[in-house]
């Protein structure tokens, strides 16, 4: 059975072509980058020619980009370091963020280092930006804000080159969990005001484990992991060489077909949209689905019945691999944060169906063919 993969806000498959860049480093190239003989002068240099090649794509500089092991380390680090060392006393974000985000929040707020607000969100589950210059406004302490670029459950998008206008204005740190944005759209990080960003390689068909964090050079943070003098200082730990070469290749290509790429996906959304509206009655689709969400994803909520309740599960057994709700809480069908944040009174079942450059319309056929056997 040919399986059918719509989960690519999950994860992407590894471009080959990246494995084949990341191949070298997992075989003749394996010093250790610390190390002077020129086995180790080698690595050193694939990790700083890869963080350059990663800067200037970003309009950043190689000093403000820190590799980690992902998303949830970069967002770990941006948020915990904002508050230890840059003496922020209160953090303003959502109810609608990853976990690496609001975990790591919650878990200050419980240590006593910060207040929490969060702000509200519009029908659609966009960002309230007045609630946010209310919140802005009313704070008289050192504040973090930290939204996500866009949501990894219902594909919106926050304008973060405003969310960065108003925090400039009101003194505020900005972070951005960028890591379903990031190597998808253009980002100008000398234009876009914001001091944090968090990526994540496995999201742009990139292996796993490789993140980064973008830190301006307008603030001064101390490390998260201590240890050696890795990452320039800032993150102790022999390098992941082969998943850094692989994050600047994987992003390299990514840019390097970006335009046709997100007209194709785009396309395969729309249909699906537009498939499953036609096809079934009373579905609904949660959050923006128009210009301000991801091209990537579309997440449908199914009324709820015996066999909508069953329908990932099926799908499943029919090789069709789908998200109810996000990765983390696949299994918890209906239990997501995000959707309840956004529909606190609506109970349906949600399906995140997301789409990378591999998929076919051909296979949105098969699917559809698929949950109208099960409905
Ligand atoms: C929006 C968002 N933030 C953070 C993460 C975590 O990234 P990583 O898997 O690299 O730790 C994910 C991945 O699921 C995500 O979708």
């Amino acid at each position: 059975m040919k399986r059918i993969y719509f989960d690519n806000a999950a994860t992407t498959s590894l471009d080959p072509e990246v494995l084949n860049a990341m191949m070298p480093y997992f075989t003749e190239q394996f010093g250790n980058a610390s190390t002077i003989y020129s086995y180790g002068r080698e690595t050193r240099m694939a990790i700083e020619s890869a963080r350059k090649q990663v800067a200037s794509a970003l309009n950043s500089k190689p000093g403000e980009l820190v590799f980690t092991s992902g998303g949830t380390e970069s967002s770990n680090m941006a948020i915990t370091c904002s508050v230890r060392d840059l003496g922020c006393k209160h953090i303003i974000t959502s109810p609608i963020e990853h976990h690496a985000t609001l975990h790591t929040v919650e878990f200050l707020k419980s240590m006593g280092q910060v207040e929490v607000s969060y702000v509200k969100l519009t029908q659609d589950g966009h960002i309230d930006l007045v609630d946010l210059e209310h919140l802005l406004e009313g704070s008289h302490v050192k504040t973090l804000v930290t939204l996500m670029h866009a949501n990894n459950e219902i594909g919106n998008i926050t304008d973060i080159a405003y969310v960065g206008e108003l925090c400039e204005r009101f003194g505020a740190i900005f972070h951005s969990d960028t890591v379903q944005t990031l190597a998808h759209f253009h980002l100008d990080l000398q234009k876009a005001k914001v001091h944090f960003i968090s990526g994540s390689a496995h999201k742009f068909h990139g292996p796993k484990g490789t993140g980064i964090l973008y830190t301006n050079h307008s603030v001064q943070i101390k490390p998260l992991i201590h240890g050696g003098g890795q990452e320039r200082n800032m993150r102790a730990g022999t390098e992941n060489v082969a998943g850094i070469v692989g994050f600047a290749k994987a992003f390299e290509l990514s840019m390097l077909h970006h335009d046709e790429d997100m007209v194709f996906i785009r396309s395969l959304k729309e249909y699906m949209k537009e498939k499953l509206s036609s096809s079934f009655n009373d579905v609904f689709f949660h959050g923006d689905t128009g210009e301000k969400s991801l091209y990537t994803v579309l997440n449908a909520g199914f009324p709820i019945n015996e066999r909508t309740e069953m329908l990932s599960i099926n799908l499943d057994v029919a090789g069709i691999c789908v998200s109810g709700g996000s990765a983390c809480s696949s299994g918890a069908q209906g239990g997501s944060h995000v959707i309840k944040g956004v529909y606190p009174h609506e109970h349906r079942v949600p399906i995140r169906f997301s789409f990378s450059k591999h998929n076919t319309f051909e296979e949105i056929d098969s699917v559809i063919l698929k949950i109208s056997e099960f409905l």
